[in-house]
Order: structure tokens, then sequence, then C-alpha cells
């Protein structure tokens, strides 16, 4: 792909009361080439080449909040669903902004085939987006996942398994077993390998559930067979005998694993989730 080698363009970007140094190359429309920093809206997501200019538009703009629906409520934090058909304009300038963060993954910027799950955090002066994972409306290949973001002042804080625990209870929802897009990056797979982890190893803990196999695991999680076994795997907790694996770990082991396994971050509510699925 020709877009991956490409050298940077935008070095900093502002968006609400951060500022950020961009991490790779993203194909804003070719009138923005000569300038090294954007100003985006937090609202609409649109980006501006001078203050002033943004400025202006948040005059103009009442809207304190993104477009969609918002699906989840707890605490501070929500989720909203954009329809990519509907807020073509938004879920472009996300699409955008996040390429500036994400290296190898394929971004799609045809829009109109995904919805976009994105989180925000509120206070007294509106909505502001701390990441997003966006998702096929219909994945023959069984993704519950395409791209997922955390912008980085918000990074290492827990957020990142908040979207994938997130994904994963929507796919509970539609009662359809799910799996990320791939490639992953380094992070991603950090990040997927500690929720599948922790969420396993949950199930594991249980002595009543010592026996349970790879199947009864996917359809109590919604985890994908194959990412249940190279979780399993990666633990050394899976043993290949007479064609069939067997999962084998002591009540030792496990606590041990998930010790190691690090926080759950940021928890998610699946009672605070108001949703039904795309059709
Ligand atoms: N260095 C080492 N480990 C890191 C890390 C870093 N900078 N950032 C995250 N991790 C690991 C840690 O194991 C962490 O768990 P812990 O804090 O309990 O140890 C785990 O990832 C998840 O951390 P969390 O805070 O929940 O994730 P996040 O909000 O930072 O988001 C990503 C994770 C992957 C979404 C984020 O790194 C990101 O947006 N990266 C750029 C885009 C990208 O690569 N997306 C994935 C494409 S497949
Ligand atoms: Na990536």
């Amino acid at each position: 792909h020709e877009e991956f080698t490409k050298v940077r363009n935008i070095l900093q970007i502002e968006l609400g009361r951060h500022e950020m140094d961009t991490w790779y190359f993203s194909p804003f429309p070719p009138e923005y080439n000569d300038c090294q920093k954007l100003y985006f809206c937090e609202y609409t997501l649109q980006f501006f080449k001078r203050k002033e200019q943004l400025q202006r538009h948040l005059k103009k703009n009442e809207l304190r909040h993104p477009p969609g629906d918002e699906i989840y409520r707890k605490g501070n934090l929500s989720f909203f669903e954009i329809d990519g058909k509907k807020h073509r304009l938004f879920c472009q300038n996300l699409c955008y902004l996040a390429k500036l963060f994400l290296d190898h993954k394929t971004l799609y910027y045809d829009v109109d085939l995904f919805l976009f799950y994105v989180l925000m955090e509120c206070d007294e002066r509106g909505y502001h987006i701390v990441g997003y994972f966006s998702k096929e409306k219909c994945s023959e290949e069984g993704y519950n996942l395409a791209c997922i973001l955390t912008l980085p002042p918000y990074q290492r804080k827990g957020y990142g398994k908040l979207l994938i625990s997130f994904s994963y209870e929507l796919s509970k929802i539609e009662g359809k077993v799910g799996t990320p897009e791939r490639p992953l990056s380094d992070l991603g797979l950090v990040s997927y390998r500690g929720y599948w982890t922790r969420e396993l190893l949950k199930i594991l803990q249980d002595e009543s559930k010592q026996f349970v196999s790879i199947k009864d695991l996917s359809e109590m999680t919604m985890i994908k067979t194959e990412d249940i076994i190279s979780t399993l795997q990666h633990l050394g907790l899976l043993a290949y005998t007479k064609g069939a694996y067997v999962i084998c770990a002591s009540p030792e082991l496990i606590e041990k694993h998930f010790k190691a396994a690090g926080s759950g971050g940021v928890p998610c509510d699946p009672d605070a989730i108001v949703w039904s699925p795309y059709d």
C-alpha cells in the first residue's frame, strides 16, 4: 500500500483542550498539504488550518455532542453509535483523525458500510471524544470490530479495555461470536490478549466450570474459538491429545496468570447499554 510509506504530513493537532503530536500519515485532502497543524472541532470533527476558523465554526454551531444515538451511559462516560451513511461527514473526519494514530490498518473511507462507536467523556462543557471503534454493518468474516483507537492523551488509562469489552457486549446482545479484524497492531494485540485472558480465566477460576469445553467458553464470552485457543496456548493451559484440545489448569496456575494479566481497565456495565442490533 502506497499510503503507508508516505511521509507524515500533519505533525500536530489540537482537539478540545488537547494538543497531540501525530504518529502517522493521514490522507487529508490536498488543500491541507501545506500545513503542519490542524485544529479540530471536538463535536463535529471538522478540521481547520487556523484557530480563528475553528472559533468561528464553534460560534456558529451550538451542538456540544456528536451526532448519532447515545446507547450507553455510566457515570461521566457515554457511547454514541454513529451510522456512517447517516453522518458521513463526521465519520469521514473521524477516519482522517484516527489514521494519524493508526499504522498498518487499512482505513475505509467508504464509511457507509460501517457503524462507529465513539466513547465520550462528559463534563460541564460538553462531550469530549476519548476513543472509538468501527464495526462493519454486515461482516461475512464475523468481525465485531474493524479499527480501534484511544486518543493519545487518554491512553493507558483502561479505556482500550472498555472499548474491547463494549464490542463483545454488543456481540452478546447480537448472539454472534466475534473477532477483531486483522492485522492487530502490537498495542492492539496486547490489549486484546489482556481482555481474552481475563474473561477466560474469570470463568475457569470457578471450580464448577473447570471442565468446560472451548465451545462452552466461546458461547459464554462470544470470543471466537480460535482466539480462545491462541490465548490458552499462549498461557500454556492447553494440551492437545487424541486429536482434541484439553484445558489443563490447576487453580494455582489460573490464579497466577490472572494476577499477571493486569487490570480489567475501566469496567463496562452491560446493564447501561440501550441498544438493538443493526438490521
Ligand atoms: N506500552 C506497553 N503496554 C501498553 C501500552 C504502552 N504504551 N499501552 C497499552 N498497553 C497494554 C497494557 O498491557 C495495558 O494494560 P495494563 O495497563 O493493565 O497493563 C493494555 O495494553 C490496555 O491498556 P488500556 O489502557 O486499556 O488501552 P488504551 O486505552 O491505551 O488503548 C489501544 C489501547 C490499542 C486502543 C491504543 O494503544 C491505541 O489506540 N493505539 C493506537 C491505535 C492502534 O494501534 N489500534 C489497534 C489497531 S489493531
Ligand atoms: Na494498526
